[in-house]
């Protein structure tokens, strides 16, 4: 019998990607139009992982260390938590998140991937602890991540994030929309990051001053947020894009597509995540059409686009 569906959302940075790596406050909201879903089945083989997207299935073996796969070190982490054997289910697992393009693909499929195996397992665990082992997966993935995606995965809530403090939420007082600009790039998060470390490290007097600025406009922000001020919302993300380009990771790419969208009428726009490739978001302003701003971002070589409404 098939089980209910389990899911997870994408998640977009609005503020202080990059710089919440090193101790400043960032700000991301979920995508809950963007899901990784999955469903499980008994079956009398195992513990298998049917990754649909990659047309892969996995048989989770528990007594090898090597770590090999993301997924398959979910699925073990998740035995180790529970102490349980692997039970005799397949577990399918698809999502409609553009992946390696800033928007919390990996950390929204391992989310899934551990309720749905915890589920299976006629198990419960508290979100805190689900957040600690997402983390953990997403060393994996990223080397040194800040946690900002698996919190606001797993908790599927707006986070004003400080790295290694407790999660705070945020209480969105307008709702506000944006639209999603892909640039269809693929982006190794990780690279970007151990470049941005390497140029903090050989350029500290420089760098130091950009990162502090990226953390103070992650903190106005949260007061406009807060306030329902989404007019202020515009010129700190424009300005957190330049920021951003002085950490030397938007592209070429992404800085088309932001300049698309602000001459098209946007209020402010950046990329959103690691960069140098992956996505870009616009703030449209509630007079200004939503569809304009596509349509800028697709003649301007987006790839796809998407809207979402924070709040
Ligand atoms: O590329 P994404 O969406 O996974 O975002 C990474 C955000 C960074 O600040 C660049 C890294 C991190 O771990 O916070």
């Amino acid at each position: 019998m098939l089980s209910p569906e389990y899911s997870a959302p994408a998640k977009i940075i609005l503020f202080g990607e990059h710089a919440v790596v090193y101790g400043q406050p960032a700000i991301a909201v979920p995508v809950s139009s963007l899901r990784a879903t999955a469903t499980y089945e008994a079956t009398d083989a195992g513990l298998k992982i049917h990754a649909v997207d990659l047309n892969k299935v996995l048989p989770v073996e528990v007594d090898s260390d090597v770590v090999d796969d993301a997924l398959i070190a979910t699925a073990r982490k998740v035995l180790a938590q529970l102490h349980a054997t692997p039970p005799d289910v397949l577990i399918r697992l698809q999502s409609t998140i553009p992946m390696a393009s800033g928007l919390g693909s990996g950390a929204a499929i391992s989310t899934v991937l551990a309720r749905t195996l915890i589920a299976a397992l006629g198990q419960q665990i508290a979100q805190g602890v689900l957040n600690t082992m997402i983390y953990e997966i997403e060393k994996i993935h990223h080397g040194t991540p800040s946690g900002i995606d698996n919190t606001v995965i797993v908790y599927e809530k707006p986070v004003y994030f400080i790295r290694d403090h407790l999660m705070e939420t945020l209480t969105i007082a307008a709702p506000f929309t944006l639209i999603i600009g892909d640039t269809g790039q693929g982006a190794l998060t990780k690279v970007a990051v151990g470049d941005v470390r390497r140029l903090v490290e050989a350029e500290s007097g420089k760098m130091q001053p950009i990162l502090a600025e990226i953390g103070a406009i992650s903190q106005q922000a949260r007061k406009a947020i807060e306030m329902g001020d989404i007019d202020a919302l515009g010129p700190l993300m424009t300005r957190n894009h330049t920021l951003l380009q002085q950490l030397t990771v938007s592209s070429p790419e992404l800085d088309v597509l932001v300049d698309a969208a602000l001459a098209a009428g946007a209020l402010g726009a950046k990329l959103s995540g690691g960069g140098r490739g992956g996505n870009m978001i616009a703030l449209v302003s509630p007079t200004q059409g939503a569809e304009r701003i596509k349509q800028a971002l697709l003649d301007a070589g987006a790839s796809q686009v998407f809207t979402t409404t924070v709040g």
